[in-house]
């Protein structure tokens, strides 16, 4: 018998972001084979398949009856994640979903536990972290480069969505706010590098309550800005801060410290980026080599900063995509694991892990007490030579 390679797709929700999943299912990821395209009005999906030639397109139930398809990559609006997961899994689909999984932990709590009954997968994105920059990192932190990890400080600020999304209403609805946008991004990285988060504080503003959206003056239902303190499982404390209220900052976007140094980390939002590290042993060893007492020690310590930062070249011979945008990467990987009956990297824990965290933000802030996290999450494998898993077609 001929060996299976590819894994029959559908995809739900073909808005925005499903054009950048077509195009890359249909040039690069060989092992998903794209049969069907679906979405609240057909039509889209009748457009979407005339533009890559999908063979099948109609409604949700139409694409979800057909037994051939095998996996459904959600993408559908945050509100509708529980629901369209539901239903797919319930049609004896495997699930890859765009974030988050679903808005409540109850619901994707229900989610991942009506996959494993059913010996499904029902994971979600972000997939950012399986690129060249936070793959880079994790390498680097594995091969104890900066010793123990013991902190990190993690921003993503901007003055809000409205002053150029073409339709930014949704973000300042429930369910919307800077945290559930794009804490996925930064809250996925830094379980991979740092495995389960164990408490989280969080403070909430709405600092700017009115906001001009698309020239109407709008009251926001959720926060706009959160700062929170976090602990890790493995003993590591840092800071978070996610802002739509933010004009101008100079925070990092991500750090991480150790016992022996520190990585600037790349975008999470991204698939690669600079990434360096500072070597706090070569800082040691200079300021050691200093006989003159204070201040010339301090002042070495303050001079040398820069001759100890190193930019560390990728893992990977090049960024595979001149475009930074490999999204896909995460259900390719699903697809590779159900081929190959292995665990996928984007797993149902951390996919639940985050949900959780997500809500604990909201929580935290409301009661004013540190939330404890009651889910667990997997530190999953490193890329490796699933990189490979991209294809120039
Ligand atoms: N737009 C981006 O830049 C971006 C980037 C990364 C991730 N995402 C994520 O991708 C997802 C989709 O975002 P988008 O920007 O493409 O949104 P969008 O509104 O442009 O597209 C969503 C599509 O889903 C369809 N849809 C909504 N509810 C449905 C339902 N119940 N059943 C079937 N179809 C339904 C809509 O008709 C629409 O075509 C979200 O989870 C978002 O967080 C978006």
């Amino acid at each position: 018998m001929e060996e299976k390679t590819r894994i029959k797709t559908g995809i739900i929700g073909c808005g925005t972001i499903s054009d950048v999943y077509m195009t890359n299912i249909s040039k690069h990821y060989h092992n998903l084979e794209l049969v069907w395209a679906a979405d609240l009005y057909a039509e889209k999906a009748r457009q979407a398949q005339q533009k890559y030639g999908i063979p099948c397109a109609g409604t949700v139930e139409e694409l979800l009856a057909d037994p051939e398809v095998e996996l459904v990559l959600d993408l559908t609006i945050p509100a509708a994640h529980y629901s369209v997961n539901r239903q797919c899994l319930e049609a004896g689909k495997h699930v890859y979903c765009e974030k988050p999984l679903a808005l409540k932990f109850s619901e994707a709590k229900e989610l991942t536990d009506l996959a494993a009954s059913r010996g499904l997968y029902c994971v979600s994105a972000p997939d950012t972290f399986l690129g060249s920059g936070i793959q880079t990192v994790r390498s680097i932190m594995d091969s104890g480069r900066i010793g123990k990890a013991i902190g990190f400080t993690a921003n993503m600020t901007c003055p809000g969505h409205e002053l150029w999304h073409p339709n930014p209403g949704f973000y300042y609805r429930n369910g919307g706010g800077p945290m559930f946008d794009m804490g996925p991004y930064y809250l996925t990285a830094l379980v991979y590098l740092l495995g389960p988060i164990q408490k989280i504080s969080c403070f909430s503003i709405k600092g700017r309550p009115v906001r001009n959206i698309l020239g109407k003056q709008t009251e926001t239902e959720v926060p706009t800005t959160y700062t929170a303190i976090l602990s890790f499982v493995c003993g590591a404390v840092g800071t978070m801060t996610m802002s739509f209220d933010t004009w101008k900052t100079r925070l990092p976007l991500l750090e991480v410290y150790g016992t022996e140094g520190s990585i600037e980390v790349p975008d999470p939002n991204g698939f690669s980026g600079k990434v360096e590290i500072f070597d706090g042993n070569k800082l040691q060893e200079t300021v050691n080599a200093v006989k003159d007492p204070f201040p010339a020690k301090l002042i070495a310590m303050m001079q040398n900063q820069e001759a100890c930062t190193e930019e560390v070249p990728s893992e990977f011979a090049a960024d595979p995509d001149p475009r930074g945008n490999m999204r896909g990467l995460g259900a390719s990987d699903l697809a590779q694991a159900l081929l190959t009956k292995r665990q996928p990297r984007v797993s149902s824990l951390v996919s639940l892990h985050v949900v959780e965290a997500l809500n604990a933000f909201e929580i935290s802030a409301r009661s004013g007490r540190a939330y404890e996290m009651t889910t667990t999450a997997d530190r999953t494998e490193p890329m490796g030579k699933n990189w490979e898993l991209w294809e120039v077609k």
